[in-house]
This record gives C-alpha cells, structure tokens and sequence, in this order.
C-alpha cells in the first residue's frame, strides 16, 4: 500500500522550513521533502526528505511509485535577484520546475480518480509599475493590474500561476480518456519577514536584513532609497495564508489566484522601527540603482480584499504587532543563543 503524502518542493527554503513546521504539529500528516539542499537540522526529523532536482522526471517516477501525493506546495524557486544574474536558469527552475510539477499532479489525479490540490506562492513581483508616478498614483493594486513584470522571476511566476489555471480548467480539453482535476490556488506575497530565517536572492531582501543586522550589532548599507516602498508580511502570516487557502471550501473561491498582504512600508520606516529597539544600530542608505529599480517597479501596497471576503484572510501581525511580538522578541533571542 503506498502512502499518503503531502509534497512539498524547495523545503529548505525560507517558507518551506516554516511550513514543515506548522504541518508537522498536526500529528495526521505524513510529508514528503524535496530540495537540491539538505534540509536544516532543527526540521530534519519531522519529513521525509529526498535531496534532488525538480527537473529530475526519473525522480518523480520513483517518487509516485511509493507515494499517493494528495497535496503540493511547489515553493522552489530562484528569487528575483538571482534569476537577474541567470535567467535562463530561473526559467528552467521556475517555469518548468513548475510544469513538471502539475504534470505530476495531472498523472496522480488520473490514475487515481481524486482532486490533488496545488498550492502555489507567486509573488508581488509579477507586478510592474511603468514609473514612480504611477506607483504612487496607483497605491494598491488589483490582482488583474499592472501585471507587466519586469524581472525574469516575475515573468516565471505570471506564467507559472496561467499553467495552474490551464491545468486546472483547461488541461486536455480535447481528450477523450480520465478528465484531470487539479485544485489549483495560488496566493501573491509582498516582501516576507522571518524572524529565524534569512532570504537569499531576493530584491526585498533589504527589509529582513536591516532587521537581523541590527539585531546582531551590525552595520547594514541598504541596497535602495530610504523612501523606497513595498509592502511586507511575517513568515508566520505568509504560512497562515497557505494553509487558509488550502482549507478554504472551493465553492466560496471566485478566484485562482490571489494577493495578501499585511503592512506597507518604505526603507526609511523600517529603518526608524529598527532604531526604536536597537538605538545603535548603524544604517546607511547606498542604493543600488538596478535593484532600486526593481523594488521601483513593484507597487507601494497590495489590495487584498478578495481573500478578506472569499477565505477570511487576516494578518495575525499588523505593523506593531509584527515588530513588538513577533520580529524583535524571536530575533533578539534567535541572536543571544549564538
Ligand atoms: N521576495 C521575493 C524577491 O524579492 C519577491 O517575491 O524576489
């Protein structure tokens, strides 16, 4: 008999370590690991854990010949940053990482006549604001504007959440045998804030960095403008919005595809919330202007009123929330133990 699993990619990432950790305290699930790293320590016995490559088709075969895979979290990915430096690679990992994924979803729905449901993080960088004018003209957007990305990684994730759709509606349309039923549901992050973990090869990377440098009594030169502006969430927040969505009836979803949110604000906040706790915190300000150009580009906040009224999405941390109970309390901690 094989098992019952729940698969999740690109584990040892920064939501994926946080995601293992929520659902490994629901003694019923059983989960499955992917990534080319090996996970961290502190999460290692709560998963099965298979070091490879999405790419690897002959890897999903042996997966599916011991697992039944009920749900995935599809969360490898190369950040906006990175994919800038190879972006036929982030086309590879992101793109058809992805495709082999819901690939892999369609054989398991087929051949076991059930719904697999797919959960997919993309991102705010699939939006793309032409100028600082319209960035501040249009504060918070709507998951059907702007939607002109201009980084590589912004691109995959557009495309990669219209796969979902066309695999979970549209998807051998012209076929006569099994018909497929992927659930597909897709939530857009703004920028993430852990307080355990660090990003790497982000653009909003300088958000969480300012924050762990100060914590741990270091300089930290932010790579945009102090009046640079995205919107942000905790990791706890981001995690609660994937399992919400995961819960949520499909029949109350009006759509695939939706923005959350918590709090917007710009470098020079950040860096004025930062000296609140650590007065002597060293920030600068030098930024690089082809990344500044990239957080330009991306809106000043997110409207998430969809997911408010079709699955009850609510940020546990609002602004003073996120800094008072969850980010500098952890942080502090995280850096006294080391
Ligand atoms: N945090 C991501 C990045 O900066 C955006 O989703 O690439």
């Amino acid at each position: 008999m094989r098992k019952h699993v729940i698969l999740i990619t690109g584990a040892s990432g920064e939501v994926g370590h946080a995601l293992i950790r929520r659902l490994a305290e629901d003694g019923n699930n059983r989960l499955l690991t992917m990534d080319l790293h090996a996970l961290p320590e502190d999460i290692r016995p709560l998963t099965t854990h298979v070091q490879g490559d999405v790419l690897d088709s002959g890897l999903f075969g042996r997966l599916v010949s011991e697992y039944e895979i009920d749900t995935i979290f599809h969360l490898a990915a190369l950040l906006s940053t990175r994919s800038e430096f190879t972006p036929e690679m982030a086309h590879q990992v992101n793109v058809e990482g992805t495709l082999s994924l819901l690939k892999l979803a369609a054989e398991q729905s087929q051949w076991r006549s059930r719904p697999i449901q797919f959960l997919f993080p993309s991102s705010i960088a699939i939006y793309g604001m032409p100028d600082l004018e319209s960035k501040n003209l249009y504060n918070r957007v709507r998951e059907w504007e702007w939607n002109q990305p201009r980084t590589m990684y912004g691109c995959n994730k557009v495309y990669g959440e219209m796969l979902g759709t066309y695999f979970s509606k549209h998807y051998r349309q012209l076929a006569t045998e099994q018909p497929v039923n992927i659930d597909f549901r897709c939530v857009r992050f703004p920028g993430l804030i852990s307080a355990y973990t660090l990003p790497s090869g982000g653009t909003s990377d300088f958000g969480p960095e300012m924050i762990h440098a100060a914590a741990q009594g270091q300089p930290y030169a932010c790579f945009v403008r102090e009046d640079a502006r995205i919107p942000f969430m905790t990791m706890p927040d981001a995690v609660d919005a994937l399992l919400a969505l995961s819960a949520a009836p499909r029949e109350k979803l009006t759509r695939l595809i939706y923005n959350v949110t918590s709090f917007s604000l710009s470098a020079g906040e950040i860096r004025n919330r930062v000296l609140t706790d650590f007065p002597n915190a060293h920030v600068t300000f030098e930024p690089d202007l082809k990344r500044q150009a990239i957080i330009d580009s991306w809106p000043a906040d997110l409207d998430d009123s969809v997911a408010r009224r079709d699955w009850g999405w609510h940020p546990r941390y609002g602004v003073d929330a996120a800094f008072d109970d969850y980010l500098i309390p952890n942080i502090r901690e995280r850096y006294r133990k080391t």
